[in-house]
């Protein structure tokens, strides 16, 4: 297993590029499943949550070729509606070939992804928004079995804004009969992603973006060829990565209207945020942070995952800072990696206080989720003694397209190891 190797205490300056973003592309892939003939998907990030999904894609019966920034997904001889457990537990957005399959061949038999590191994550507002189109469903065995004739539009309310079950449901209404009204989306960018995508396939997606959809189903939908936006959580990470470093970067194609929470509280915290052209401005000079309280929420809220990158800066500032996490139950995993690290962090349930001003030093440290690792490696970026060490990397290989060496072009002393054991 590869590991990650900081140096921190250097300033960071330099332009970078943001990726395009997996949250969108996930799903985006899951809709190639509703046509025949080839789609082609631009600007993907070379992740590996990409090729888990190209390989159920795969499993599924499609011809895909992975050549980031380019995907194709092709027709493939026969389709199998069955995504097996050791596909699905690797990656939880495996779900989202629910939807897609059951509109399109009537049936699907899908591992339940089952709990995760960052919480238990259930799928219940999925399975009930689908029953609500008219599918019968069952638990076997630790799959959902899933039949239909052919789904019919609804009104689908759900409990909550999920990002995911929002998704999986508007891919099932694109081919359903008639017209599906969703309540009380989640208002991601990457949802209104999904529906530009069902539109050029021929779907007639309204609202997308808001907290209700409209979804006019088609019979048929075409293949397509699009461009994925690019990452907000990606350039969010490098915003605060260099107000934790300090320094003055510029990020290309950051979509800082989609991070609108995340740059008020660096502006808040004392860091100079801008737009450049086409890029995202960052600049701290040694003036000393403050700190700043957080609580994440659904988009536009404070993002759950900017949550652990955002408390290392808070362990910089002057002050105490309050971070509360209100989307998942178990998302402070980074806080005892940390601690080993020097910050004084107290955890009460789903609030975090962060003791500020303490410096942080380097040490070997290992996070069993994508953004807490993210979160680590800042931490190494601004220890000012010894060197930092982040295990586990294929965490931040999930999602963070090149991260040392974007980071090493911001001139930070970060190199990959491989092979370490961890
Ligand atoms: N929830 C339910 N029932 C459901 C679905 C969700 O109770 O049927 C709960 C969840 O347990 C959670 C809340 O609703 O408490 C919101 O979860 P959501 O469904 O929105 O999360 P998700 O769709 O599984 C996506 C992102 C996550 C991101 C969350 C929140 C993708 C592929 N994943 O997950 O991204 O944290 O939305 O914004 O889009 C990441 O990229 O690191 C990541 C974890």
């Amino acid at each position: 297993m590869d590991s990650i190797r900081i140096r921190g205490g250097k300033p960071l300056s330099g332009k970078i590029r943001i990726s395009g973003a997996k949250n969108a592309a996930l799903p985006i892939l899951c809709a190639t499943l509703l046509s025949d003939g080839e789609s082609l998907l631009r600007n993907v990030p070379a992740l590996r949550d990409i090729d888990t999904t190209s390989a159920l894609l795969r499993f599924l019966g499609r011809d895909v070729e992975v050549a980031p920034p380019l995907v194709r997904v092709g027709a493939g001889d026969n389709v199998r509606p069955e995504a097996p457990y050791e596909l699905v537990k690797q990656m939880r957005a495996s779900v989202m070939v629910l939807g897609p399959l059951l509109a399109r061949f009537g049936r699907a038999k899908v591992s339940l992804p089952g709990g995760c590191q960052i919480g238990t994550r259930p799928v219940d507002q999925h399975l009930k928004g689908l029953e609500a189109l008219g599918a019968t469903i069952r638990l076997s065995r630790g799959y959902i079995v899933a039949e239909c004739k052919r789904l019919r539009g609804a009104e689908v309310v759900f409990d909550l804004p999920t990002v995911t079950g929002t998704e999986n449901l508007m891919m099932a209404a694109a081919l359903a009969k008639g017209r599906t009204t969703l309540v009380n989306c989640a208002r991601e960018p990457e949802v209104e992603e999904l529906g530009r995508v069902l539109n050029k396939m021929g779907a007639r997606v309204s609202g997308a973006g808001t907290d209700v959809i409209h979804i006019e189903g088609a019979d048929e939908l075409e293949p397509f060829d699009h461009a994925i936006i690019s990452d907000r959580i990606e350039a969010g990470t490098y915003m605060v990565a260099a107000a934790a470093a300090g320094g003055d970067v510029l990020i290309e194609n950051a979509p800082l209207e989609d991070l609108e929470a995340v740059a008020a509280k660096l502006r808040q915290a004392g860091v100079e945020v801008g737009r450049e052209g086409d890029c995202v401005r960052v600049r701290r000079d040694g003036r000393p942070l403050r700190a700043v309280d957080i609580t994440t929420a659904p988009h536009p809220g404070f993002p759950t995952d900017m949550q652990a990158q955002f408390m290392v800066l808070m362990c910089l500032a002057q002050g105490t800072s309050r971070i509360v996490e209100t989307i998942f139950e178990n998302r402070f995993m980074h806080v005892p990696e940390l601690s080993r690290m020097g910050a004084h962090i107290d955890v009460d349930g789903h609030t975090a206080h962060v003791h500020g001003g303490a410096p942080l030093s380097g040490a070997t440290v290992m996070a069993t989720d994508l953004r807490a690792s993210a979160s680590l490696v800042i931490a190494g970026l601004v220890a000012t003694e010894g060197e930092t060490e982040v295990l586990r990397v294929y965490h931040l290989d999930r999602g963070y397209e090149f991260m040392e060496r974007k980071l090493a072009q911001l001139g930070a002393d970060t190199v990959r190891v491989e092979g370490r054991a961890g």
